[in-house]
């Protein structure tokens, strides 16, 4: 369904979320894309927090994301009730590879990779804070700035609020340099059945801005 073979960062910082992360890498993966992925430390701490669950491990590829999902989705004492996200005949399996923090060799650090867009789902404070000032301290900092320096889509998932000065400075010191901030607020207009109808809110506008075709909700206007 999505361009054959798209390159996408995937990043995942401390925010609260991580069930944004875990529907948005099973779409990207079904739409045919290969990702980059990275977790923050915070991140594996908010995942066990929410989801009772260690984020897969660097070598667990594609397979692991997966079998995380199905496993949260079939044993989370929260109903999510995701609707299917592709027919059967529409999905086309990508490929998962995972980087650790400091690995500033990926190539996802470099211009000369051939990266279409990176996401930051979720965005904690802090990583946005750290992008807005070009910190590059982490394979997410850099990853980052590389897209902002080629000009390239990012998109920046942040959940916070209320939200102080110096973060509203940060999102439009960012948006001025060429980022999307999306941030993790589902809208309620489009009767949403339940918690998966939200999520599904939020990765498909993330699915829209990286240019990945989805049927992930319904477009206003359209039914
Ligand atoms: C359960 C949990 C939930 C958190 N939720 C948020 C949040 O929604 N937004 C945020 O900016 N930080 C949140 N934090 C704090 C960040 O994880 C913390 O600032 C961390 O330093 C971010 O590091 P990172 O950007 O490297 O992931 C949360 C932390 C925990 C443990």
């Amino acid at each position: 369904m999505s361009d054959p073979g798209k390159q996408i960062v995937v990043a995942v910082t401390g925010a609260s979320g991580a069930i944004y992360t875990l529907r948005l890498v099973q779409t990207l993966l079904h739409a045919g894309c290969q990702l980059h992925v990275v977790i923050s430390n915070a991140a594996k701490q908010v995942f066990q927090e929410e989801l009772g669950v260690t984020p897969p491990q660097q070598d667990e590829g594609a397979a692991g994301w997966l079998a995380m999902m199905q496993q949260i989705q079939q044993q989370s004492s929260v109903h999510w009730n995701f609707r299917d996200a592709f027919s059967a005949g529409e999905s086309q399996l990508g490929s998962l590879r995972q980087y650790g923090l400091s690995d500033f060799r990926a190539s996802a650090a470099s211009g000369s990779a051939q990266v279409a867009g990176m996401v930051v789902c979720p965005c904690s404070m802090g990583t946005l804070s750290s992008i807005a000032c070009g910190a590059s301290s982490n394979l997410i900092h850099r990853a980052a700035d590389v897209q902002l320096k080629e000009r390239r889509p990012l998109i920046l998932v942040p959940r916070e609020t209320p939200l102080g000065m110096i973060q509203l400075e940060n999102m439009v010191r960012l948006s001025q340099a060429g980022a999307t901030i999306l941030p993790a607020m589902p809208g309620f207009y489009h009767a949403p059945r339940g918690m998966g109808d939200l999520v599904d809110f939020i990765v498909a506008r993330i699915c829209d801005h990286l240019h990945v075709p989805h049927r992930l909700s319904s477009r206003w206007g359209t039914d």
